[in-house]
């Protein structure tokens, strides 16, 4: 299955991400961890992507798309890869479109996770990430680590992420709301979209997101 992922930013993305992508057997694409990977070895996309992302901007279309093309076309994603972060706007969905086509593939659909502005906030005051993998994720009070402060998947030390500052929040919720959503009308009208609340415990969720994506893939 090809599935894109998209919502505001601390609706659940990330956590969904994972389970889905081992449930459907398939990579779990981030591009906010691929820049997060790209700052920790301090490489010049890195540098470059940093100072977009914390001013809570998005990262330049170019790079963009070829770091997700790049990834797209590692053999592990050959058949099929759960998108999460990508596409952010309507041209980085078009160049999706564009690259799809090239391969005789098609998305086969688009999982749109909602959440209150309220809600994500308060997933995002609380979140913890691993330093040494950025899609292991915790919360302080819903998700919490067995030990505080260190992972439990890979022992890496938890910190909170530098976008995740109240000012920097507000502006990629703007972001959001300006250049990501209209990408939902854009797959609409292709008739990918299936809409889902991100309320509610996380095994909920993904049992929501699971039943959403089996109806729709019956075309139902
Ligand atoms: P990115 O890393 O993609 O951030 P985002 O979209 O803002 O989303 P988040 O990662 O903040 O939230 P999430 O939905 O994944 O939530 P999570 O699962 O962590 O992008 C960061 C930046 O990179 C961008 O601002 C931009 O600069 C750049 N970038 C990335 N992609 C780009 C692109 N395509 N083009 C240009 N620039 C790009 O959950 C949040 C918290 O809630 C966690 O603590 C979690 O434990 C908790 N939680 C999750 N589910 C539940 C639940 N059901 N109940 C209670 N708590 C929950
Ligand atoms: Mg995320």
């Amino acid at each position: 299955m090809r599935i894109v992922l998209v919502g505001p930013p601390g609706a659940g993305k990330g956590t969904q991400a994972t389970r889905l992508a081992e449930k459907l057997s398939i990579p779990h694409i981030s591009t906010g961890d691929l820049f997060r990977a790209n700052i920790s070895r301090q490489t010049e996309l890195g540098k470059l992507a940093k100072s977009y992302m914390d001013a809570g901007n998005l990262v330049p279309d170019e790079v963009t798309i070829a770091m997700a093309k790049d990834r797209m076309e590692q053999p592990d994603a050959e058949n099929g890869f759960l998108l999460d972060g990508f596409p952010r706007n309507v041209s980085q969905a078009e160049a999706l479109d564009e690259l799809l086509t090239t391969e005789d593939m098609r998305l086969d659909a688009v999982l749109d996770l909602e959440a209150p502005e309220d809600e994500v906030v308060k997933r995002i005051a609380g979140r913890r990430i691993c330093r040494k993998d950025s899609s292991h994720v915790f919360h302080v009070t819903y998700s919490k680590p067995k030990t505080e402060g260190v992972c439990d998947v890979c022992g890496g030390e938890l910190y909170q992420r530098d976008d995740d500052a109240e000012d920097t929040v507000r502006k990629r919720l703007e972001v959001y709301h300006t250049q990501t959503e209209p990408i939902i009308d854009y797959y609409k009208a292709q008739g990918l979209v299936v809409t889902i609340s991100a309320l509610g415990a996380v095994d909920e969720v993904t049992g929501r997101a699971m039943e959403a994506l089996k109806r729709d893939g019956d075309g139902a």
